[in-house]
């Protein structure tokens, strides 16, 4: 229950992700269950970790977040003083046209889940955990296991556990340097 209070906390921090227009298009599902975990592994390919981590969050994108959270995110903009509350209706509408195409909504919800993700993975290891993420899984099982709605896109699962001392990592991985991906213009 503690590493869950802890976990949730992590989770919190993990919100200051940055995100268009702040919709937070991000939700995640917390499969902690010793049960549930073995039929996430499955649904992982049987990658070990899955069952070995202490959690594994599945983030998904909310490719509604510009209609699901839209409100929200505009009252608390008028309660701080962002703006006035005569503004509202036609930011949102501006917001609304954003997220109509669902080609464009997809991908505003990927790109900041992703970032809300990334921040998951950093705060994680400052309070002294380690992470992993995966893409591989069975989306179809993924989608069933979970129930998700159509609009609810899980774009990885980060394991989420303490590290074995007993275990000693690999070199860390070979990374290109900047002319190989990079040019300043
Ligand atoms: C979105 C994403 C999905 C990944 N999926 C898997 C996975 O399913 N299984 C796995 O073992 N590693 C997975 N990885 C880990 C990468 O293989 C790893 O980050 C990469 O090889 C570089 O290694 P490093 O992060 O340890 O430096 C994934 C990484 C990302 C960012």
């Amino acid at each position: 229950m503690k590493d869950c209070l802890k976990l949730i906390e992590i989770l919190e921090v993990s919100t200051t992700a940055p995100s268009g227009y702040n919709l937070q298009p991000w939700q995640v599902v917390v499969v902690i269950d010793k049960e549930k975990k073995k039929k996430l592994k499955e649904i992982c390919y049987n990658q070990q970790k899955v069952e070995d981590a202490s959690a594994n969050v599945v983030i998904i994108a909310n490719t509604r977040a510009g209609f699901d959270n839209v409100d929200r995110v505009l009252d608390s903009w008028i309660e701080l003083g962002y703006i006035q509350a005569s503004a509202k209706e036609q930011l949102k509408e501006t917001i609304h046209i954003g997220w109509s195409d669902p080609q464009r909504a997809k991908k505003k919800a990927v790109r900041d889940a992703a970032l809300f993700a990334m921040n998951l993975m950093i705060t994680a290891r400052a309070y002294g955990l380690e992470t992993h993420p995966m893409e591989g899984y069975n989306e179809v099982k993924l989608r069933e296991f979970l129930e998700l709605k159509e609009h609810q896109e899980p774009i990885m699962i980060i394991a989420i556990g303490y590290k074995d001392p007993n275990k000693t990592l690999l070199p860390r991985a070979y990374r290109f340097k900047f002319e190989e991906f990079g040019k300043v213009v």
